[in-house]
């Protein structure tokens, strides 16, 4: 049994840090444990300008613990007239890693997302050009879909097409939550990645519902049944470069979540990594966590690994029931519970 485990320090390939008042604490949560992290742009309003990736970068810089070694790495929000030269230059100009594709109306703050991905092959096909990766959020959005087969029917029908219009396009699948998209995935050429999140390698749909409602539990994509979660973690402890670590932390205050109309996400930044070696643990595949935790992200965006490293070890610790966030109290991710593992 492994008690104790050095890796090189991991990278979050997938974290939304908001902005204002609530940006001071959550980056702080996820510079403690990761060395860089891909932002989300899905702020009000988006980040779809080279000045607003740069803007946003700077403040997230400013709000950073100088104590913490931690690059975040900017991607932009692809609308429906977004122009291919914003794109190409934020990218050559170091600003922007990748763009971010949500399908409008998919997910928190999407309204601005594109409503037919043929109205951004130009952009697309400029990306391919460039090598510059493309995130997706891979869902449909018809209200016809039932919900819990949005990702399934999104690799039918927008995936699978734009792959084959544009083979050498790199994608990130992001978020993953079905066997379908591990399939998907690792049968697919090398351009294509995937994240997968703690959460939905920890739970399936019944958490949701667990004897009431739990808006804690509730991110989109929706968390799937059991076979589903199974795959996943069948993926994510694989040893398949494929797949990498992406948190998808998204914190929403105690007010927003509990709501008669709460808002998706889980934050999970404060114990992500120990959160990932729980599941790695129980999968007897500790060997197999630096793969995914910290070289095949880099891999996949083509970048250095880091050279700091970070220790896990077997020792309890407990989780706090809430967080208080610049006034604002926040349930993280395992609140209550004790973790098995934490960082020497
Ligand atoms: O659960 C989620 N929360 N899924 C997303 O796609 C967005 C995120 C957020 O920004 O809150
Ligand atoms: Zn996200």
């Amino acid at each position: 049994m492994t008690d104790r485990l050095t890796i090189t320090r991991p990278d979050d390939w997938h974290v939304h840090l908001r902005d204002g008042v609530m940006l001071k604490d959550v980056v702080n949560y996820t510079a403690r444990q990761f060395g860089r992290a891909i932002v989300m742009p899905n702020l009000t309003p988006p980040v779809t300008t080279i000045t607003a990736g740069r803007d946003y970068r700077a403040r997230i810089i400013a709000a950073l613990d100088p104590a913490f070694d931690f690059t975040p790495l900017i991607t932009c929000y692809l609308t429906d007239d977004i122009a291919p030269d914003e794109v190409i230059g934020g990218h050559s100009e170091g600003v922007f890693t990748a763009c971010k594709l949500y399908p409008a109306n998919a997910t928190t703050n999407s309204a601005h997302g594109v409503t037919n991905i043929k109205n951004i092959y130009p952009v697309l096909e400029a990306m391919q050009k460039a090598g510059m990766p493309l995130l997706v959020h891979g869902e449909v959005t018809d209200s016809q879909i039932d919900i819990f087969d949005r990702e399934a029917v999104f690799i039918e029908t927008i995936m699978t097409p734009l792959l084959r219009d544009m083979p050498e396009l790199k994608v990130v699948f992001e978020h993953i939550t079905t066997s379908e998209a591990v399939d998907f995935v690792r049968e697919a050429d090398a351009n294509i990645g995937a994240t997968i999140t703690p959460h939905h390698l920890e739970f399936n749909r019944n958490a949701i519902f667990q004897g009431g409602i739990r808006p804690h539990k509730y991110c989109l994509p929706i968390a799937k049944r059991e076979t589903h979660r199974l795959a996943l973690r069948k993926a994510a402890t694989s040893g398949s470069s494929r797949f990498f670590l992406g948190t998808d932390t998204a914190p929403h205050t105690v007010a927003a979540k509990e709501s008669a109309c709460g808002c998706a996400g889980i934050f999970n930044a404060p114990h992500a990594i120990e959160a990932y070696a729980k599941v790695f643990d129980e999968e007897n595949a500790m060997d197999r966590f630096e793969g995914f935790a910290s070289l095949f992200g880099p891999q996949f965006y083509g970048l250095p690994i880091n050279e700091a490293t970070i220790t896990l070890e077997r020792k309890a610790q407990n989780v706090p029931d809430r967080l208080n966030l610049s006034g604002a109290d926040i349930i993280p991710f395992h609140a209550g519970e004790t973790l098995a593992w934490s960082i020497a």
